[in-house]
């Protein structure tokens, strides 16, 4: 399945990275208008970074997300037997649809979601090294889904790699500009 999405979606993601990337990237100048921006090739370099990020994300991280986060933060929840019981259920909506206000893991790296890209790599940096997600009450009941000390290890080694490529495209961009 993940290879699936490897291979079919490489250009919808480029596309989606450019879109995220853009819309930030106004914000962060309040409405400045870049077909004057003098270093056209400082954006590009960030963009190169976060299709970087990208590709590693797919490598070595997605699978755990699946795994661990996506029953709610993604369209693909997998509703447990104890969904069914009263009161339980809705319960289980409620959670899903604060989980996705907060990050929606189901498109891939970039995220979906009201912060930034590298804003979103430092929130996923510190629910794991916390250990506050998936929360307890979820770990209890899946026990499958539970993330080993070498697999938390992965995902922080690679929100902090990808936190210190933008951070640094950042810094290049901003010596650059006049
Ligand atoms: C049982 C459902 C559930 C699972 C599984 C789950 N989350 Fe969450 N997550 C939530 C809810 C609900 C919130 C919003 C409320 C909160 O912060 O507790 C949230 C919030 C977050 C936030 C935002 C926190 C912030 O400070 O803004 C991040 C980041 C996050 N989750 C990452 C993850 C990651 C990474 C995983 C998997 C390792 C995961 N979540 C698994 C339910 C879940």
């Amino acid at each position: 399945m993940i290879k699936r999405r490897l291979n079919s979606s490489n250009a919808a993601l480029l596309f989606v990275v450019t879109l995220i990337w853009g819309g930030t990237q106004a914000q962060a100048h309040e409405g400045k208008d870049h077909a004057q921006d003098p270093e056209p090739n400082a954006w590009e370099e960030q963009e190169r970074k976060l299709v970087e990020i990208t590709a590693d994300y797919q490598l070595a991280v997605a699978p755990l997300i699946q795994k661990a986060c996506a029953d709610c933060h993604s369209g693909d929840t997998q509703y447990p037997w104890y969904s069914m019981m009263p009161g339980i259920s809705q319960w289980i909506r409620n959670d899903i649809e604060e989980a996705r206000q907060h990050v929606e893991f189901s498109n891939g790296y970039p995220f979906q979601s009201h912060a930034t890209p590298l804003e979103d790599l430092l929130a996923v940096e510190k629910v794991i090294k916390e250990g506050t997600m998936p929360p307890l009450r979820y770990r209890l009941m899946h026990s499958k889904a539970r993330l080993n000390e070498q697999e938390k290890k992965r995902i922080i080694e690679w929100a902090r790699r990808g936190q210190r490529m933008l951070m640094d495209a950042e810094l290049a961009r901003a010596a650059k500009q006049p």
